[in-house]
């Protein structure tokens, strides 16, 4: 018999943790159903006490999904319980989830709290989420490094106020797998706590948190936070189609059972890296470009051969086709296309045709074309596109005086027209801004403005990198030039092309 165990994932709430990531409410909500359509059991949809933003995301999620339970994440305290309740109203399956970190260093340290304040705590905290919700998650932040006996005494008081699930979190990510799967033991058969619904979240900080949390379920825990792609906190958190391809390829290991489909997995990691800005690595399992690409000719005869050669996932589990994985000097168009539709591009005819030549000059020296070679070939052919569509700087003039005002007149142009236009700014750059705001007539946001030199001296070369946000979502943008105002334009303006090509034009 097969035990059936449940995803929570926190792609939008300790991903959004990840340095650097902060998701909209719309990407929230949209990562939020693709989440619920893969068959996740639990979706955590952000911190309601945090932020309005937070609150808003939990919010809408909650009115949106039907299957799916939305988490809300509350400290042990009255303000962030409400916050949570009052965010999840409205959903179908809500959970509030209360944390209270538990090791002695934390109580201290962080909270300056005993242990006896710490049960009270919980005791309070979860009997509070219990008045508003009949699903109440307990978790014992920094669980791996507190007393073992001490955590059993708090889950005990966490399951005796009404905690239905008892989450150990390996916050720091210092466990090992068999040190996590004692705990996980220890815990499952400390007095009171037997039969309890035990959760397992692990960070990545040794690069070990699936194992971790693949050796926590071994052990009987019931449930596995966890992020796609990894996104968290500092390294990370446990990678939900890690642990996921884990547990179905070692289905007789493991023995055990979940819902989701793991067809939507590929399609999750690439939104989330789109939408977070956080690439995923060409040697990720799973999810990366050459997961499924082999490099040496033995390999490659191998594969060519029998898959399971070198090949111990199945392409099709991952919703591939067992024959579109290997492309070759002799994959015809109709090959190459289908190749592209599965990587998330649609070009037009004359592109496909373009990239396909780019392909076969390629496939012409190699015997194989990996897939992440397909992919660039198809983002330079996109980007080419982006560049022909759109916005062009052809000239600038810029005065500043010693007050700080600044006057910006530029000339831009766009399938060869001539744009021009004129407006004024607090220095430079914002005039200059201003000025192309007007000329390409939308409404962006400017989030982030870098500079830097590459070279050193008076005639370094200026690198701009920009990001704006334009319909909730996030664009960058780069320019390089002697002068930097030059290199801010062209930033901008590269930022924006981007913009209007992915939300007005398609991919
Ligand atoms: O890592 C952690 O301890 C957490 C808790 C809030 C569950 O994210
Ligand atoms: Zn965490």
């Amino acid at each position: 018999m097969m035990d059936r165990i449940l995803f929570q994932d926190t792609t939008l709430r300790d991903g959004d943790q990840t340095p650097g990531v902060n998701f909209s409410v719309s990407q929230k909500e949209e990562l939020a159903r693709l989440l619920e359509d893969a068959g996740v059991d639990f979706i955590e949809a952000g911190f309601p006490a945090a932020s309005p933003g937070d609150f808003k995301a939990v919010q809408s999620i909650a009115a949106a999904l039907k299957h799916a339970g939305v988490t809300a994440l509350a400290r042990a305290n009255e303000k962030d319980i409400e916050a949570a309740r009052d965010a999840l109203c409205g959903a179908a399956h809500p959970r509030i989830h209360v944390f209270l970190a538990l090791s002695d260093l934390h109580l201290k340290e962080k909270l300056n709290l005993s242990r006896e304040d710490a049960l009270d705590a919980i005791d309070r905290s979860v009997r509070l989420a219990r008045n508003y919700c009949d699903d109440v998650e307990f978790s014992a932040e920094d669980a791996t490094r507190a007393d073992r006996a001490f955590l059993a005494q708090a889950f005990r008081r966490a399951a005796e106020a009404g905690a239905s699930v008892l989450n150990v979190p390996d916050t720091v990510g210092v466990s090992t797998p068999a040190e996590f799967a004692d705990l996980i033991t220890y815990l499952k058969n400390a007095d009171g706590l037997r039969g309890k619904c035990f959760s397992v979240h692990c960070h990545n900080d040794l690069g070990l948190a699936v194992s971790n949390t693949l050796s926590g379920l071994a052990a009987g825990a019931q449930m596995a936070e966890c992020t796609i792609n990894g996104i968290g906190e500092r390294a990370g958190n446990a990678s939900l189609e890690q642990i996921a391809m884990a547990l179905k390829v070692k289905r007789e290991t493991y023995r055990k059972e979940f819902a989701l489909d793991t067809k939507k997995l590929l399609n999750l990691s690439k939104t989330v890296s789109a939408l977070s800005g956080v690439p995923v690595s060409p040697t990720a399992p799973i999810v990366g470009a050459n997961a499924f690409a082999h490099e040496s000719g033995i390999h490659q005869h191998g594969i060519l051969k029998n898959r399971k050669t070198y090949q111990i996932i199945d392409p099709e589990d991952l919703g591939l086709k067992e024959t579109s994985l290997v492309l070759g000097k002799l994959s015809g168009r109709h090959a190459f296309s289908e190749k592209a539709r599965e990587l998330g591009f649609s070009l037009e005819k004359e592109q496909l045709e373009e990239a396909f030549a780019a392909f076969l000059q390629l496939a012409d020296r190699k015997k194989i074309v990996r897939d992440d070679e397909v992919e660039a070939i198809l983002e330079d052919q996109r980007d080419a596109r982006i560049l022909s569509e759109g916005f062009h700087l052809t000239a600038f003039q810029i005065q500043s005086n010693s007050g700080g005002m600044a006057s910006a007149d530029i000339t831009l142009s766009k399938k060869g027209k001539t744009l021009r236009d004129a407006a004024t700014g607090t220095g430079p750059i914002e005039a200059a801004f201003h000025t192309v705001d007007r000329i390409v007539d939308r409404k962006v946001v400017l989030d982030a403005y870098r500079i830097r030199a590459v070279t050193e001296g008076t005639d370094a070369l200026g690198v701009v990198q920009v990001k704006i946000r334009y319909q909730e979502q996030s664009f960058t943008g780069r320019g390089v030039s002697l002068d930097i105002i030059e290199a801010s334009i062209k930033a901008y303006i590269n930022a924006i092309n981007r913009a209007l090509f992915f939300t007005e034009a398609g991919k």
